[in-house]
């Protein structure tokens, strides 16, 4: 099919998306006159999936039916609730089911992954990161050291793109890694980054810093779902996740989280420290689910990922990421990544202005102000886009999994 960026090409190719079919299984925002708006705010909030309100409706009526008895005889009962989304996670992440658990938001996860990975000893004490990482992992990693008792102004190391440059290559990492990799305890890297779209080789990190003696964790916010996942056969120790972007969850949905299964394999199923560089921060949803409710003050983990599980689990949230996950869409990542080349190239031919004749005013427009296109995600400067939310560095582009691959189509009208 061609990768023309016409409005002609792109309907062919909506046409021929074997996926196509997706886009009715979601809410779409309409305008005023009540047709439904291009929604590139796939990065940002997914849509609604129309199965997750009859999934929250049903909690709903099965909590009005039968009160606390739901916990055990509601129609999915509620106290293993979450393992109703493990299967999927565990498919979309690259994982063993026992590696991934639902639980909590993502800074919250990111701080029980560090407690249990960071173990700052001696010269081995910094944690490397992206330089312009999200904020709220920067604040999460330097709380983090500050708790240690360490300086964030030296302990943390931030990597930059070379001058001019837009990206981090991977080479970069090695190198950085050869140079620091002995002081390093920890690398912290997304699997795509937020605003550029990069798209990193998370198993080229893992072994990078093995290689040093240095723990790998992600933050997969804005490649779960997005972009393919191996994150077991890479051998990452940990990554965290949100599940309101590419996974339809709805805001503020529940978060993710993989924990190597060698690292619960190593923990003491009794005690809060062990085989890991740090402890276990431990609550009764992390108890093994046959003995938790005898409520003794010994503590048994529960195997695997959800161990790291600490408060029992929002149902209604959990019922919505149902929603999306039960319904298969996640198989769409692998198609996603070529429509948002096309939407990449189509956005990047709507900044020199060839063949966008319609881009003056229009309601809710915004105008952008950098380009970069990259796999899985985009930006562009110059083109009126409708649906995308400004930031300091301009405005990012998402297609969400349920749009019709017709990334052409998507800003060429515009
Ligand atoms: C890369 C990244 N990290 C962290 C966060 C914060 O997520 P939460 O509010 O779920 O902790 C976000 C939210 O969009 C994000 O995109």
């Amino acid at each position: 099919m061609s990768g023309e960026s016409t409005l002609e090409a792109a309907r062919a190719r909506d046409a021929l998306d074997p996926l196509r079919g997706f886009r009715e299984r979601f809410a779409l925002p309409r305008d005023a006159h009540g047709e439904p708006l291009i929604y590139l705010c796939g990065h940002s909030l997914g849509l609604l999936p129309l199965a997750a309100r009859e999934l929250v409706i049903e909690e709903l009526d099965e909590w009005a039916r039968l009160g606390v008895q739901g916990h055990e005889h509601a129609r999915r009962p509620w106290v293993p609730y979450h393992e109703n989304l493990t299967a999927a996670l565990a498919a979309l992440s690259g994982a063993h089911p026992s590696e991934v658990v639902a639980m909590n938001s993502l800074t919250v996860n990111l701080h029980l992954m560090l407690a249990s990975f960071y173990r700052p000893t001696g010269r081995r004490s910094r944690i490397l990161m992206e330089a312009g990482a999200f904020s709220s992992d920067r604040h999460a990693v330097a709380s983090q050291i500050a708790w240690h008792g360490l300086d964030p102004a030296t302990a943390l190391l931030e990597l930059a793109p070379r001058a001019g440059e837009d990206t981090v290559p991977e080479e970069a990492i090695d190198a950085c890694l050869r140079e620091h990799g002995e002081e390093i305890a920890l690398v912290l890297w997304p699997g795509v980054q937020f605003r550029t779209g990069q798209a990193f080789d998370l198993a080229r990190i893992v072994r990078a810093a093995h290689r040093h003696g240095c723990i790998a964790g992600f933050d997969l916010a804005h490649a779960i779902g997005n972009t393919p996942l191996a994150l077991h056969e890479a051998g990452a120790d940990f990554a965290v996740w949100c599940s309101y972007k590419y996974l339809n969850g709805g805001p503020g949905a529940i978060g993710g989280c993989f924990v190597q299964q060698r690292h619960a394999d190593a923990q003491p199923r009794q005690h809060h420290s062990g085989g890991l560089p740090g402890a276990r921060l431990a609550g009764w949803w992390g108890h093994e689910q046959t003995t938790r409710f005898l409520m003794e003050p010994q503590f048994r983990a529960a195997a695997g990922a959800a161990a790291w599980q600490i408060s029992n689990p929002p149902i209604l949230a959990a019922a919505c990421l149902a929603g999306d996950l039960h319904r298969g869409a996640h198989g769409a990542a692998a198609r996603e990544v070529g429509a948002a080349q096309l939407l990449s190239r189509a956005a990047a031919a709507a900044a020199r202005g060839a063949g966008t004749p319609h881009h003056a005013a229009r309601e809710g427009a915004a105008r952008l102000s950098a380009v970069a296109a990259h796999r899985g995600r985009c930006r562009a400067r110059g083109a009126r886009v409708r649906g995308a939310r400004r930031t300091r560095h301009g405005v990012r582009l998402a297609l969400a999994r349920h749009h019709p691959g017709g990334a052409g189509a998507v800003v060429q009208p515009l």
